[in-house]
Parts: C-alpha cells; structure tokens; sequence
C-alpha cells in the first residue's frame, strides 16, 4: 500500500500513480482531529502557567500593602467578601484599576457601566475606598496579585482535571464549548486547505503533460470511501452519539430547576436580620401560607408598621459584607418606593411600585397548597425553605421539582394523632396496610391528580 508521500513519478512513462488523497482523507481528518485537541489543551494548560509580570513593580511592597489593606475582603485564589484576586491586573484596564481602588463608589455613581456590573453582580457590596493608595502603590499590589501560582505541577493538573471532570460550573461549560467550537472551524479550514492542494497538484500534474492515472477505486467520493470504511463509521457514530447524549442530558436535566436561585431585589430585604437576629415571625408577613394555597410576598405598607419609626440600623447589625450605609441605603429606598418623608414623617410622594423579583415558582400545571402542608401537615417552613432565619439573601434551597415531593411523600407519615379529621381514615387504612403509621403517599399523596390540574 503506497503512502501519500510516496508518489511515483514516473516521467519516462509520463504517468503519475499516486494513492487516492481523498479516499483517505478521514484517517488523516481523524488523526488531525486528535493532534489539534492535544495541542489546544497542551497551549491551554501553558497558557494558565505564565501571567504575565509587571516589570519594575515591587512585588514584597505590594504584599505588604495586599496584607494591610485588602485581606480583610480579597484572598487571592478563592472569593472571600469580595472576587479572589489573582491575575486582576490583567483582567481590567490599568487606569480603571487606578479609579476602582481608589474609589468604586465614586465610579459605580457615575455611571461607569463595568463598575455598575461589578457592584451589582456582588449584591452591592460596598467595597472600602483607598484614596491614600498612589498609582505605583496601586502596581505593585497588581504585581503581587498577579504572580503565578506557586504549586507543583501535579495538584495543578488534578485540579484542573478535577473542574473538568465534575462538568464544572458554567465557565467550564462556556470554555468546552468554545473550545469545540474552535476546533470545527480549524477542522473545516483543513478539509478545505486540503482539497485546494489536491486540486493545485492535479493542475501542474495536467500542465506538465504529466497523465494521472487514478486508481479505481480513487474515484469513489468522500462520504462513500468513509461509510465503506467500518471502523471508522462505528467510531464516529460513538463519539458523536457520546457527545450528544452529554449535551443532551446536561440541558434537560437544567430545564426547570432553579435550585440556589438567588436574584438581587430591588430594595435589599435580610430574613437574618428580621426572622433570625429580630426573631419576627414568618406569620407576621407570610400569613398565606397557614390559610391558603399560597404564602404571599408582604406589601409594603406591611414594613412601614416598623419602619416608620425604624429609619436606621444600629451599629451591630452592619456587618464586614454589609456596612451601616448599605442598610441605611436600602431603608432610604423602602421610603421612597411608599413616598414617605422621614423629616416630615408623612406620606408626602406618591408611591412607586417596586418589583420584586420571584424565587419559588412551579409551573402552572403544578398544584401545590401552603395550608395543607403548614397547617394540616405541620411541616416547618425551613424542611422546604432551609435556614430562612439565616439567610441574608433569599435563596431557592429545594430542587421543587416532581421527584422532590414525591420523595418526600414516601417518606414522611401523616401527623394521624394531632388532626382529628385522620382519626377515623386511620383506623381503615391502618388495617388495609397493617401498618401503624401511613405515608402520605398511602393516603394518596401519589395520584397524579392530587398535584396535576
Ligand atoms: C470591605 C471589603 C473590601 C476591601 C477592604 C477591599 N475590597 Fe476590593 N472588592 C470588594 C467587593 C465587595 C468587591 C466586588 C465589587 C463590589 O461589590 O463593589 C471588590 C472588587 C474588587 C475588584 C474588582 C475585581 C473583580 O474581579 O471583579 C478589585 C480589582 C478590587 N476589589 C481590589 C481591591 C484592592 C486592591 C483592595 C486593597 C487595596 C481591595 N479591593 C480592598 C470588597 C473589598
Ligand atoms: C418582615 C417580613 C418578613 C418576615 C418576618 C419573613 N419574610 Fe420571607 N419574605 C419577605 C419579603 C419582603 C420577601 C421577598 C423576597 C426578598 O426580598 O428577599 C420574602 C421572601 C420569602 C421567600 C421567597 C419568596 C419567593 O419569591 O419565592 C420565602 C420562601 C420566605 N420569604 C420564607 C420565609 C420564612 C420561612 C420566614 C420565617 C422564618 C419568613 N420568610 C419571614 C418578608 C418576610
Ligand atoms: C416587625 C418590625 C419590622 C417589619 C415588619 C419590617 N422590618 Fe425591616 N427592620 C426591622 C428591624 C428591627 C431592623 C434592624 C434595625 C437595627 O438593626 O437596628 C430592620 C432592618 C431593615 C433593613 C436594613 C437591613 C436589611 O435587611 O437590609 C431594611 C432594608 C429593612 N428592614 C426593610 C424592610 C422591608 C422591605 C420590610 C417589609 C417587607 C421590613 N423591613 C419589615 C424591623 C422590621
Ligand atoms: C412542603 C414544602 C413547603 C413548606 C412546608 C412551605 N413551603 Fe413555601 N413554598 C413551597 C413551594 C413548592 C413553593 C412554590 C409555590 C408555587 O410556585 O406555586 C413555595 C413558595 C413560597 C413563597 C413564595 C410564593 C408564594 O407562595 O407566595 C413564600 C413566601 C413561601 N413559600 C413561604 C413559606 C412559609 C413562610 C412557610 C412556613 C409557614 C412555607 N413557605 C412552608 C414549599 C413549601
Ligand atoms: C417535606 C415533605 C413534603 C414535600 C417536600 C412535599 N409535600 Fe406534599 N405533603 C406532605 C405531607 C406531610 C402531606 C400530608 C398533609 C396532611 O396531613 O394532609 C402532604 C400532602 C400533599 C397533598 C395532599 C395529598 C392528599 O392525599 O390529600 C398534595 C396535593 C401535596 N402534598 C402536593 C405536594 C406538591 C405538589 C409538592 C411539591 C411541589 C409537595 N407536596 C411536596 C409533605 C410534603
Ligand atoms: C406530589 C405531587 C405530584 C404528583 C403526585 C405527581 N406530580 Fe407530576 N409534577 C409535580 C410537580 C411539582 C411538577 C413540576 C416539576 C418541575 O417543574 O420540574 C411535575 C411535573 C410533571 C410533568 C412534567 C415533566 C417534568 O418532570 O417536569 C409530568 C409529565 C408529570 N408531572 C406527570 C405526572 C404523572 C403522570 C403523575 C402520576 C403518576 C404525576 N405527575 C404525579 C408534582 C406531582
């Protein structure tokens, strides 16, 4: 079997015989393929190695000041108060950085859009300004910040591999697939790269008088030559069916569970401090969930029973994340949402609807009714909502998906002895079971009618 680079060129008999390019372009696509996916992964794994150094700064400097400054707030490789800092530098403009660290909230109120997203994407944390800081402080903490990591080579490996293997979190997703992506394209530009040659070489073939005399089998087109070929065919058929099953699957099991959904509100609102630390009852602003289907987000002329005397928080409730400004801020815009005047202490504006964004939401062909499992079931709020007293941001904690209340259905029995209305259902079924106790799933907590309109 003659090999590409093995033409035989015979002049006397002025005939080429050469093997067919095209009946093996798919092994060489193939082995292509897999040469071109190492050596991206290789020049990505170096390209994490080397950042960039900022020549001329004081590296021992810039720690110094990091430590004295900004430890309380930044680490370095992992999110503390605020983003982990490594390789910042490189990660925004030079003279932004100046301002940013100098004061982010001057940037943030004039409207800086980068600024803006920064201070909204960490719920509005109010970062501490450092006007003291000059520009060659400012680079020599960016040259402390952006030092490589200093760790062997095999952790690093394994970390890596770990992030990827875990299916890690979107950002690996979006870099698998712009890797992918770009791997297509360099793919399409060979096929095409390759044909320009063969068609190139056949030219001079013609123009130099030279006779091609093609192999029979030469002239069996691209796609017949691959379905002939088996072997190839099966392993394609597999990574392509492994590929899309991967994708297939990562997205439908996405659809609809928006488990640790945590938006930014419009007017910052702490369960911690008001159900944890002032110990208010759910009830006080949640009175649905004991009487009907649904709990009820409070209106708020409900905070204004408190707030209308409340217009600042004490000094012990702000915290290193959250300062006193910050809530004062937020409490500022409660008034300005109901219209109310704190000086004139009366409703002097009118109010402006504040919208609320939704956590918990079922679709609608879901039915699910608060008072039959708060007031009937005597399930706490915190077995489906977590640690809402804890929680200075609201969050989704349950999956809420289909197998989440039936899992819960099967395991959990009737509060039969506290609810009077069970006492005569109990002894029937108790028999019908021989069981003592009955699941809500027994009592029926399984027809799909009992949830599905
Ligand atoms: C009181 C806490 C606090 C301190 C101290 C602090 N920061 Fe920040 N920093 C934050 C927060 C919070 C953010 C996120 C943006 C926001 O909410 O405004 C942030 C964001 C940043 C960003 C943007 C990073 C990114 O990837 O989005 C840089 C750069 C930064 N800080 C640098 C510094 C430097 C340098 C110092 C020390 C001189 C410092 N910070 C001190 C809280 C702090
Ligand atoms: C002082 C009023 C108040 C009290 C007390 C309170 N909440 Fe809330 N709750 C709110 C407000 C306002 C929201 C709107 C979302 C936000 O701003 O975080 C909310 C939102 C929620 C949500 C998410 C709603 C959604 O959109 O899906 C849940 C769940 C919840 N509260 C549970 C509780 C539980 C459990 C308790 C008792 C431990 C409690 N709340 C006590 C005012 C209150
Ligand atoms: C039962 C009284 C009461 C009600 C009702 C109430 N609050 Fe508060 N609120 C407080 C207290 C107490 C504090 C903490 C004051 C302190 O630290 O000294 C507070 C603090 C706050 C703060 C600053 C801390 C934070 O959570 O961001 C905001 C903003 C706030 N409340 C908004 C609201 C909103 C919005 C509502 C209506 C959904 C509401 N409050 C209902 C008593 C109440
Ligand atoms: C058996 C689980 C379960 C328990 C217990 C439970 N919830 Fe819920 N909660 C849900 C589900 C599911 C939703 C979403 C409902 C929807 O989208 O129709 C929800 C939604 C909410 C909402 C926002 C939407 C609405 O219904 O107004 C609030 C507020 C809320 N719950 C508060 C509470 C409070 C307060 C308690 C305790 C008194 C409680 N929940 C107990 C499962 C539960
Ligand atoms: C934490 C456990 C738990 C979870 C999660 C839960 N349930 Fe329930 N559910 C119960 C209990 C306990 C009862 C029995 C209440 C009673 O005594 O009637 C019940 C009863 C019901 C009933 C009445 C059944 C009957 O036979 O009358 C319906 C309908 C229902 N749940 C729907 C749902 C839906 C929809 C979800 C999910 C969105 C859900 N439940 C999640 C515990 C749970
Ligand atoms: C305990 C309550 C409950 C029972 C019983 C129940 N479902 Fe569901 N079902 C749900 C909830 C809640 C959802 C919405 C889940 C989501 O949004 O992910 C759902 C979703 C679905 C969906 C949409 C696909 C999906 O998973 O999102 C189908 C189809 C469905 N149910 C069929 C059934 C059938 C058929 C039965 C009877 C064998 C049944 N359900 C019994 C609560 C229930």
């Amino acid at each position: 079997m003659p090999r590409i680079d093995q033409y035989i060129i015979t002049h006397s008999m002025k005939q080429v015989s050469f093997i067919n390019l095209r009946s093996k372009l798919p092994f060489l696509l193939l082995a292509l393929m897999l040469t071109f996916s190492a050596a991206v992964y290789a020049q990505d794994e170096a390209a994490e190695e080397s950042v960039e150094d900022t020549s001329g700064a004081d590296i021992a400097a810039g720690e110094a000041l990091f430590k004295a400054n900004c430890a309380a707030c930044h680490r370095l490789d992992r999110k503390s108060v605020g983003p982990e800092l490594r390789g910042v530098g490189q990660k925004f403009d030079r003279d932004w950085l100046y301002k940013w660290i100098q004061n982010s909230q001057a940037l943030v109120r004039a409207g800086d859009p980068l600024a803006v997203r920064l201070f909204e994407e960490h719920n509005r944390m109010i970062m501490t300004p450092f006007p003291g800081l000059s520009e060659t402080d400012i680079d020599n903490i960016l040259a402390y910040t952006d030092q490589p990591k200093a760790e062997p080579q095999a952790a690093a490996t394994d970390a890596a591999a770990a992030a990827s293997g875990a299916g890690g979190g979107a950002q690996g997703g979006v870099s698998n697939t712009i890797l992918l992506g770009a791997l297509a394209l360099i793919f399409l530009l060979l096929v095409i790269m390759l044909f320009l040659v063969y068609n190139t070489l056949r030219r001079i073939a013609v123009a130099k008088g030279i006779h091609v005399e093609e192999e029979k089998e030469k002239r069996t087109p691209i796609w017949k030559a691959f379905i002939q070929n088996q072997f190839l065919v099966i392993v394609t058929s597999i990574v392509l069916l492994f590929a899309a099953s991967y994708f297939a699957f990562g997205y439908l099991m996405q659809i609809g569970v928006d488990q640790g959904y945590q938006p930014v509100q419009p007017i910052h609102y702490s369960h911690k401090i008001h159900a944890g630390d002032n110990g208010i009852d759910c009830n006080f602003c949640h009175s649905g969930a004991r009487q009907g289907k649904t709990a009820g987000i409070p209106s708020l002329n409900v905070c204004m029973n408190c707030h209308m005397s409340i217009s600042e928080v004490s000094e012990e409730t702000a915290t290193a994340e959250y300062s006193k400004e910050f809530y004062d801020g937020e409490i500022a815009k409660l008034y300005e949402a109901v219209g109310w005047d704190p000086n004139e202490m009366a409703y002097t504006k009118d109010p402006k609807p504040v919208k609320r964004v939704r956590i918990h939401n079922l679709p609608d062909f879901a039915y699910f009714n608060h008072a039959q499992h708060v007031a009937v079931g005597g399930v706490a709020c915190q077995t489906c909502h977590g640690e809402v007293e804890q929680m200075e941001v609201m969050e989704q904690h349950a999956t809420l998906t289909m197998g989440w209340c039936i899992d819960c259905h099967r395991e959990t029995n009737v509060a039969l002895g506290t609810n009077e209305y069970y006492a005569k259902i109990h002894e029937e079924l108790s028999k019908k079971y021989g069981v003592e106790t009955l699941t809500v799933a027994e009592m029926g907590g399984m027809e799909c009618a009992k949830c599905h309109y």
